[in-house]
């Protein structure tokens, strides 16, 4: 399978990055970096560094977006670190990224090749949303896209209602919901229960390889976080849970569709991802995403840690 990537590295979407790039079967034909975690200018060095560790040097980088749509930028220095790698020191790249916006490099790759390519989006959808001005037919055009984003029926994590890559950029989250994908949604609703375990992460310390101490000292950094939130030392796997479901789609177990928009004038709510959760919800001309709600959450695990073997 051929794969874009969009995404704003950061420690999970370092993760995301080893599940793809440990599989064969997986062409990763291009990243894209927004701003979300740190500034566009950091997380296109990450994701060359982490193309690099994880064994596929040569993928071409583009550099997106710098700021939302409409909004001012805010980072996340506090659960990434200074560096968006947990202040874990990679070698600096020996590539550079290419001259294309991210914007540009995703459209003319799903032109050269209608309906073959899928598209993982682990950041504020900025850059898909630009991309989506420079080709309408884009939904037509890309296989599948799958999104880590959202907080449906449960609590969002930058605000009350809000997930923070939907967050970071609401305006282009609703321009991308609402341009026809076939869309699977990775919201909080499942990533906020397929975490890391204690267990797990001291299962990957014992594996051997520059791969895994690396990622290892990564979530070390994220778990430092997380235990604030879970009150024992896990974390999230946000973004690789979102490239095991586009890789692994059995990994799904239980999900439903509804149409999806983003609140874009809310007082408390600006940010929201509303599902309409109606037995009958009204007509609607705005096509359904599949909202992940449960996955087998042992064999996930269980597969990113063979990815970082
Ligand atoms: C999402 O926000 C980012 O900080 C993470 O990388 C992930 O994509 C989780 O809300
Ligand atoms: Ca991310």
């Amino acid at each position: 399978m051929r794969v874009f990537v969009d995404c704003d590295p950061g420690i999970d979407d370092a993760v995301a990055l080893a599940y793809l790039a440990a599989r064969p079967e997986v062409e990763i034909v291009g990243v894209g970096a927004v701003f979300g975690n740190n500034s566009v200018d950091v997380t296109a060095d990450n994701a060359l560094r982490l193309l690099a560790l994880y064994g596929r040097p040569g993928v071409p980088v583009a550099v997106g977006a710098a700021r939302p749509l409409v909004q001012a930028p805010r980072l996340a220095e506090h659960v990434h670190g200074d560096n968006g790698l947990g202040d874990v020191e990679l070698p600096a790249p020996s590539e550079k990224p290419v001259a294309e916006s991210a914007a540009e490099l995703l459209v003319r790759l799903v032109r050269e090749s209608p309906g073959e390519i899928d598209v993982l989006a682990v950041g504020p959808l900025t850059n898909l949303a630009i991309a989506l001005g420079l080709e309408p037919e884009l939904p037509g055009l890309v296989r599948r896209l799958v999104v880590m984003g959202g907080a449906v029926r449960v609590p969002g994590n930058v605000a009350s209602h809000t997930e923070a890559n939907i967050n970071n950029d609401p305006e282009a989250a609703e321009a991308v919901f609402g341009a026809g994908f076939d869309l699977d949604l990775i919201a909080l609703d499942i990533t906020m229960k397929t975490v890391a375990t204690p267990e797990w992460l001291a299962e990957l310390k014992e594996v051997p390889g520059e791969r895994a101490e690396r990622t290892s000292a990564f979530l070390d950094f994220y778990a430092e976080f997380y235990t604030g939130i879970f009150g024992v030392r896990q974390c999230a796997m946000h973004d690789p849970l979102a490239a095991a479901v586009l890789v692994d789609p059995h990994l799904v177990t239980e999900s439903f569709e509804a149409p999806l928009r983003v609140e874009l004038s809310g007082r408390l709510t600006r940010g929201m991802t509303v599902a309409d959760l109606r037995q009958r919800p009204a007509r609607d001309d705005r096509r359904p995403a599949r909202v992940i709600t449960e996955v087998a959450e042992a064999a996930f695990l269980g597969l990113m840690l063979d990815a970082l073997r």
